[in-house]
């Protein structure tokens, strides 16, 4: 594809939407093109999926029909936002993909891994992340600063996040073994400091693994 896929993945309240829209900025100024999207949702029909599921109604059906949901909302995503935009040579930068459900629904729903691997290859018909970033800090943080933002729009927590404490530091650690099996893949960034440095450790792994994208998209002697 012409594109570059990046995921950004992590528990709540890493931190994700900011240094999203923080690297979005960046390569804009490389004058390069960029589509944020995020899961559950990314188009029409996956966001009613996400309205649904977010608003607790798969909850009672069990992991594995949750699995299910996200996966029916994922085939929609890539066919009608993802694919069309890598074709075109659009960067996709995706708040959450298909490792959520390996560690909310895989993970910590008990789900076997062989079956996930293949709801997994079965959804995505071979259209992988070029590069998975995993935002990692401890729990209480990430649960303090979720909690400071809802506060702050007036929001209630949403299904995932109305989970206990330990429910987070597994997710955390499913997010670490995600990381481990698929080190040519994913990137763990420290996200347990300030926001202009975990931009930067962003940036220091783009660079590493896809310099394509952090030069300018037209050189000088293009354009002349
Ligand atoms: P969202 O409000 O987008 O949360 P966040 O800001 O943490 O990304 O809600 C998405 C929730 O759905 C989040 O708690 C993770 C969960 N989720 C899964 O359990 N499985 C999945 O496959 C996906 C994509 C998300």
């Amino acid at each position: 594809m012409a594109g570059c896929f990046i995921t950004f993945e992590g528990g709540e309240g890493a931190g994700k939407s900011t240094q999203i829209e923080r690297l979005k900025n960046r390569l804009e100024r490389l004058a390069q093109p960029v589509l944020v999207t995020r899961e559950p949702g990314g188009s029409p029909h996956a966001e009613e999926i996400r309205a649904f599921i977010l608003g607790g109604h798969a909850k009672h059906l069990g992991p594995f029909a949750e699995a299910l949901m996200f996966a029916a909302a994922r085939i929609d995503h890539l066919d009608q936002t993802i694919v069309p935009a890598l074709r075109s040579g659009t960067h996709v930068l995706c708040d959450r993909f298909a490792d959520s459900t390996r560690a909310y629904q895989g993970s910590l729903g008990n789900i076997d891994k062989g079956l996930i691997d293949r709801l997994e290859k079965v959804t995505l018909q071979g259209v992988k992340p070029d590069l998975t970033l995993i935002l990692d800090l401890p729990a209480e943080i990430g649960l303090a600063r979720a909690g400071a933002r809802q506060a702050r729009k007036g929001e209630g927590a949403d299904r995932f996040e109305e989970e206990d404490i330990s429910f987070h530091q597994s997710l955390r650690q499913a997010y670490l073994s995600i990381a481990e099996a698929e080190p040519k893949r994913c990137v763990v960034v420290d996200a347990n400091q300030d926001l202009d440095e975990v931009e930067t450790a962003i940036w220091a792994a783009l660079c590493e693994r896809l310099p394509q994208m952090t030069e300018h998209a037209v050189r000088p002697l293009d354009v002349a």
